[in-house]
């Protein structure tokens, strides 16, 4: 008989399950969630939250979509599974390509399907390096990231990624991977005299190119917001400027919209904001929000090109099982047209204007040094000291003691530090979305005050 007592799960929990981040004390006390529903999740204890961060930033359309249960039965039912390799295709893997042609940036003109993020980057570098051995330029092979970036944990996505407490337990690092500044509003220091914050990080990035010689680089990588690093939205020259950048020195540009697709940020797709066109996307998340794994990249034309021109000997090399799966791909199809249908990528542009006024309205409670966003994508960011910015110290755990605060007034999310992190589901009410900012108007002091 299988058991379902809160307390025994717990227990057959700590026994037998490895979770993402692994660690027994931090586990202590986890939540069991049972059931989920529009923008709240519930747990085995029966308590309802607000959703903060979408599952794990990716269930746009929200819990509970009966619809999208039914479309995996259909294509369960009629063909859960078959290869996607050269020789074979599925109805939806195919229907899907085109669909995502058609809200894609325009030079994306291809795509290949994987089962989450690190496998769409590791795809993407892989694919970056096998462009420029195509053309005859193998020693192109580096791929430059950005400090905050996460860019997923397999070794190649964990070496790009660049938060530095991913790597040591795992060293060394896969070689030939390098990092640049993010272009930070609130912390960048290296600005030059009369330079923005967007010059600046692009003028770095080149003299990165540089120093490292564009000869021996194959690709840079960004997400058009940073997300896990603490929800970092650009300036608005930065994207112009870095593909002006990666064009001169002829570095492909990768667009990590792992979490910005699918209508995250009040656009499709985040980088159109800026009407910059990447030569690799890799997206995931948003695509079935959640509700199967699925992932993938699109390709541009030229790219697409090197592929077709190899001899088969040099083909490219790369491929999953479950590309292409086409009770994932049948799920996601019904997922973009849920967001279509009910307009969400709107949605989310409206919604996240709310959510990020409403906490603007925090800026004046001691410790909140910053509050950023775009779309349903926002963070505040709590401090020491508001005039130097001077952050807590880390032992002192402040942002877990606001999480925390939040999460025994009904708001469920993650932090990265001392920044608080929202990004809701994309069907959040505007009451839903004023009590996040009442319940962290509450929180912060609080946590700030247990400190
Ligand atoms: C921007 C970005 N890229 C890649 C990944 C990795 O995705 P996955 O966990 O599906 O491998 C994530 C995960 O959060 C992400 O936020």
């Amino acid at each position: 008989m299988p058991t379902s007592s809160p307390r025994d799960l717990a227990s057959l929990d700590a026994a037998h399950l490895l979770h993402p981040l692994h660690h027994p004390t931090e586990h202590e006390g986890a939540h069991i969630w049972v059931k989920g529903q529009g923008a709240t999740i519930t747990d085995a204890e029966g308590r309802t939250y607000l959703d903060g961060l979408s599952g794990l930033w990716n269930v746009n359309v929200g819990h509970g979509r009966t619809e999208l249960a039914a479309a995996a039965a259909e294509q369960m039912a009629t063909l859960a599974f078959t290869t996607g390799y050269t020789g074979s295709a599925s109805v939806p893997a195919i229907r899907l390509a085109a669909r995502l042609r058609e809200v894609a940036p325009p030079n994306l003109v291809m795509t290949f399907f994987t089962s989450g993020g690190a496998e769409s980057n590791e795809s993407a570098f892989k694919t970056a390096r096998f462009y420029w051995k195509a053309l005859g330029r193998p020693d192109k092979v580096k791929i430059i990231a950005r400090e905050h970036a996460y860019h997923g944990v397999t070794l190649a996505a964990m070496s790009a990624t660049g938060m530095s407490a991913y790597w040591p337990m795992f060293e060394p690092r896969v070689p030939g991977f390098v990092h640049t500044v993010s272009p930070y509003p609130y912390r960048f220091q290296g600005a030059r005299p009369g330079e923005t914050v967007g010059q600046a990080a692009a003028r770095l990035l080149e003299e990165t190119i540089l120093r490292e010689g564009p000869e021996t680089v194959a690709a840079f990588i960004a997400e058009p917001v940073q997300g896990a690093g603490g929800v970092i939205v650009p300036p608005d020259d930065y994207f112009p400027r870095i593909r002006e950048v990666c064009t001169r020195h002829q570095v492909l540009f990768i667009a990590d919209e792992v979490i910005t697709g699918f209508g995250r940020t009040g656009t499709y797709f985040a980088l159109s904001r800026w009407k910059v066109e990447p030569d690799i996307m890799a997206f995931a998340k948003g695509i079935t929000s959640g509700y199967l794994p699925l992932g993938g990249i699109m390709v541009s034309e030229p790219i697409r090109q090197a592929m077709s021109s190899v001899p088969p000997e040099k083909r490219w090399m790369h491929a999953f099982t479950y590309s292409g799966h086409p009770t994932c791909c049948a799920v996601a199809l019904k997922n973009l047209e849920i967001i279509e249908r009910e307009g969400l990528v709107e949605r989310s542009a409206r919604m996240g204007e709310r959510l990020l006024k409403g906490l603007q309205t925090l800026a004046s409670l001691p410790a909140v040094g910053d509050v950023r966003g775009l779309g349903l994508m926002c963070a505040v960011e709590v401090v020491a000291d508001e005039a130097s910015k001077a952050p807590f110290p880390p032992a002192q755990k402040v942002g877990e003691k606001v999480r925390r605060a939040a999460e025994e007034r009904g708001l469920f999310t993650r932090i990265r530090g001392d920044v608080i992190m929202l990004a809701p589901p994309l069907v959040i009410t505007e009451a839903q979305v004023d009590r996040i900012v009442q319940i962290l108007g509450e929180a912060i002091p609080a946590g700030v005050k247990a400190a």
